[in-house]
């Protein structure tokens, strides 16, 4: 059992209970109801103090991580990144104006998309946004147009793709050359927007940004994207006169979900790519830029677990046992859509053998609305806690009230206190904007 634990905020109390910041999560579960977000407030806040002296020390003073807000976003994790001292990177008018809303400064947030509608380019210049990271030329036209008329000066930088394998799973591979994101390093695109950005006389260009896929454990990867960007850095810089300012790695550093993966030390994750971007910096004669990276699910993941519990338990004779939950597909799609490995624990029976093969669906109307198959856990009966561990990054963010299902809370965690910081859906906040 104790692999299970596989992030150092978990443990087991003496009444076999699952806690998490040493908080009794069978208490939580029976204080909140479930299903319920929980989340250790300490470590998020311990991982953006990591990622900032990190970086500081590998690549430099001026170098920041900005927080990827899609991981996780609600209004108090945006006051906790500006406690803390964080860029945030956002993608929608949605995410800013959530942020602004918490006290998070435009100034301070990095506007990213494939596809940032009209709207959102004004309502993010408006308000002052720091950067838009454009991702093609007819958005620079845009930028550029929208910074003529309010006749300011909009600082950008250039989505560029690498065009490099991350080995991760397809649906969130970004950097390659197919990508619907950004410009292409090996179709010349890289090349072309780059010199037409600098002919925008309402745009000043600082640099370039590459983002190649998400749940990476590898340094290679992210090596090999900087020897494609290094090596374009001195492109621009030989052919175009163009001397890069900013230089932003994006995210996608992996997180540990299961026992079997391994837990990544950050520090030394981030100093290796920092000599690897140092050597290519010498190789090229090209003083290191500003490094910006942006986590996201490193920050948040492992900082969150939710709480279900247990309905029906039906076994299939010859075939596969079901335990059912009180939740599913719509607090957490992560295995419905990429089979995304989970570590389940029935929280109220922590310290016992797990003697049970079973797989773990929501309460959706779909046979797809699984949250893991095939995992071994402690002999559960109806009305037991389940804690499905991890699920910090991409859960609250990505839940739908399909079958009108209410959102569940978010709880926060700090020093043993626990705290609401979103509430549980209603149902009359789920059908508040439907008419008769
Ligand atoms: N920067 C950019 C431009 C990104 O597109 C992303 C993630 C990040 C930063 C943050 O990456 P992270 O550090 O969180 O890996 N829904 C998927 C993940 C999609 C990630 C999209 N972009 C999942 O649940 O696994």
């Amino acid at each position: 059992m104790s692999e299970k634990l596989i992030c150092k905020n978990l443990g087991i109390n003496e009444k076999g209970h699952l806690t998490l910041a040493g908080v009794d999560t069978v208490s939580m579960a029976e204080k909140y109801g479930t299903p319920l977000y929980l989340l250790d407030e300490n470590l998020i806040r311990e991982r953006c103090r990591l990622y900032i002296s990190s970086m500081k020390k590998h690549f430099g003073e001026n170098s920041a991580p900005l927080y990827a807000s899609k991981a996780l976003s609600f209004a108090y994790i945006y006051k906790i990144m500006l406690e803390e001292g964080m860029g945030i990177d956002v993608v929608s008018s949605g995410e800013l104006y959530t942020a602004m809303k918490a006290g998070f400064p435009a100034s301070k947030a990095y506007f990213h998309g494939n596809n940032k509608t009209d709207t959102d380019i004004w309502f993010a210049m408006d308000n002052g946004i720091s950067f838009f990271v454009v991702d093609n030329e007819e958005e620079l036209s845009v930028i550029d147009t929208a910074a003529k008329e309010r006749g300011i000066k909009q600082k950008i930088l250039l989505r560029i793709t690498p065009g490099i394998d991350p080995h991760t799973f397809k649906a969130v591979v970004t950097g390659n050359v197919d990508s619907k994101f950004g410009a292409a390093v090996e179709t010349s695109q890289a090349f072309d927007i780059t010199k037409l950005a600098l002919t925008k006389e309402n745009l000043i260009l600082e640099g370039f940004h590459c983002h190649i896929g998400s749940q990476i454990f590898e340094k290679e990867p992210f090596c090999d994207a900087a020897d494609i960007m290094l090596k374009f850095l001195s492109d621009v810089k030989i052919q175009l006169g163009f001397e890069t300012k900013v230089l932003n790695l994006g995210g996608g550093i992996g997180v540990r979900y299961t026992p079997e993966q391994p837990e990544i030390d950050y520090d030394a994750y981030l100093g290796e790519i920092s000599t690897h971007i140092r050597h290519l910096c010498d190789k090229h004669n090209i003083k290191l830029p500003q490094v910006l990276m942006e986590p996201g699910r490193s920050i948040v993941a492992d900082s969150g677990l939710t709480l279900y519990t247990a309905g029906s338990v039906k076994h299939i004779t010859g075939y596969k046992s079901y335990v059912s939950v009180d939740g599913g597909m719509t607090d957490n799609p992560r295995y419905a859509l990429y089979q995304s490995p989970y570590t389940v624990i029935v929280a109220n029976k922590a310290d016992m053998p797990e003697t049970l093969k079973c797989t773990i669906a929501g309460r959706c109307c779909e046979s797809g609305d699984l949250i893991q198959e095939d995992v071994a856990i402690q002999d559960v009966k109806r009305g037991n806690i389940i804690a499905v561990l991890t699920t910090g990054a991409y859960n609250y963010s990505m839940a739908s009230n399909y079958n009108r299902l209410p959102k569940p809370p978010i709880v926060m965690l700090r020093d043993g206190v626990d705290k609401t910081a979103v509430e549980r859906e209603t149902y009359n906040d789920v059908m508040k904007n439907d008419i008769l």
